[in-house]
């Protein structure tokens, strides 16, 4: 199979679909694998390390498009990209179709087989190739946490950690899932007091296990928030209801009564975010105040650390590319249910109910058309 890794277009995404370590296993597979030109360049993957691992760099996107059979990359198209489309491609990427009424309609009118990482499922039911980004934006918000809560960013000047002496910081972290764990490993690495609230009392019971008392946890309720909001110095929100809007769990009236230069992280901000006064950020401007707390609500967060985030989306993602490569997209499709499950167009048909939904589209499951 060819496979065609172009360069993102999308703004400030920095990300690249495939490493040179991903193009050296398909071109050992037997596979072509054709990279635009400086397509790495901004996860600190050069030209160079592509081309010694087998890849054939290519001058445009359009030819990256045009001669692959399969395009893996990161984020969905924008407008520029759709002219790329065509009938039998294959297309590997994050989609986020529900509010893209566009896209979608170009995918279904060019026929592109579209899979989306963000519905492909494991054996466990879960979101393996949506993990890695948690994973990097869960450890990140304590890092962007500890530089907000300087001085010089706005923040009440605490060290995270504290001296001998002088006590730590108060991390509270509110939702326990993936972003909130990482979250939580990191802080407590460095020395801060975390507490960390959920409304899944099992996932409360995980993370005693797995922290042992160094962790405080507390039940989700509108009691124990606005109490621990009043301590924090840093408040990450991590909370996600899937396919919903995040709910607003700390309310303006709780970011008021908040110390002054507290900082608040609101990773959820992609889903609406779960702290009212939060909108979102970018990374060329990331932060603003209200009530005198800092707040940063950057949507993409692992786009600043792009090559960790493109070695860890990868590490993911490419055995599914792998494997899709290797039988086809209709035989992979059959073969693996969780790959199945990512198709959201196929041959000129919608194949995922949510995004049907959302759309108001007629829609058919996948397992009919192949
Ligand atoms: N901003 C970014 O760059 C970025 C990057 C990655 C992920 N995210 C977002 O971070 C959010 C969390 O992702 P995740 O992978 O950790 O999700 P997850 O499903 O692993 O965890 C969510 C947790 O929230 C808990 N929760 C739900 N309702 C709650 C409530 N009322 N009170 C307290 N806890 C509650 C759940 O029990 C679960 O433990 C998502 O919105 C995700 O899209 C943002």
């Amino acid at each position: 199979m060819i496979i065609g890794v172009p360069k993102e277009v999308k703004d400030h995404e920095t990300r690249v679909g495939i490493t040179p370590a991903g193009v050296k296993a398909l071109v050992e597979a037997g596979h072509k694998v054709l990279v635009e030109h400086k397509a790495g360049e901004l996860s600190a993957l050069p030209d160079d390390e592509y081309q010694n691992a087998g890849a054939e760099i290519v001058g445009s996107a359009h030819d990256t498009w045009g001669l692959a059979d399969m395009v893996v990359k990161v984020k969905e198209p924008v407008e520029k990209e759709y002219q790329h489309f065509r009938d039998g491609l294959v297309l590997f990427t994050y989609l986020h179709l529900a509010p893209l009424n566009d896209l979608t309609e170009k995918l279904l009118a060019k026929k592109v087989t579209g899979i989306a990482y963000e519905t492909v499922r494991d054996r466990a039911g879960t979101l393996p190739l949506l993990t890695p980004m948690s994973e990097v934006a869960g450890r990140m918000s304590v890092q962007v946490g500890a530089a907000y809560l300087e001085t010089e960013k706005g923040g009440r000047g605490v060290l995270l950690g504290g001296v001998p002496g002088v006590p730590p910081a108060n991390v509270l972290i509110i939702g326990g899932g993936i972003v909130g764990t990482n979250a939580a490993k990191v802080a407590l690495g460095m020395g801060a007091k975390v507490t960390l609230i959920d409304l899944n009392l099992n996932r409360l019971r995980e993370l005693d296990d797995i922290f042992g008392s160094s962790l405080h946890t507390l039940a989700s309720n509108s009691y124990n928030i606005a109490r621990a909001a009043q301590e924090a110095d840093l408040l990450i929100g991590g909370v996600l209801i899937p396919g919903a809007a995040a709910p607003k769990l700390v309310t303006k009236e709780m970011v008021a009564k908040m110390k002054k230069g507290a900082v608040i992280v609101d990773v959820a901000i992609d889903q609406g975010g779960c702290i009212e006064t939060a909108k979102p950020t970018t990374h060329s401007n990331p932060s603003y105040e209200v009530y005198g707390v800092v707040h940063y609500c950057v949507t993409n967060m692992p786009a600043a650390v792009p090559h960790t985030s493109t070695l860890a989306l990868t590490n993911a993602t490419f055995p599914y590319v792998l494997k899709l490569a290797k039988l086809g997209a209709e035989a992979a499709i059959k073969d693996d249910k969780g790959i199945a499950e990512g198709v959201n167009t196929f041959n000129g048909t919608l194949t995922y109910a949510a995004v049907a939904q959302s759309q108001k589209k007629p829609w058919k499951p996948i397992a009919e058309l192949v």
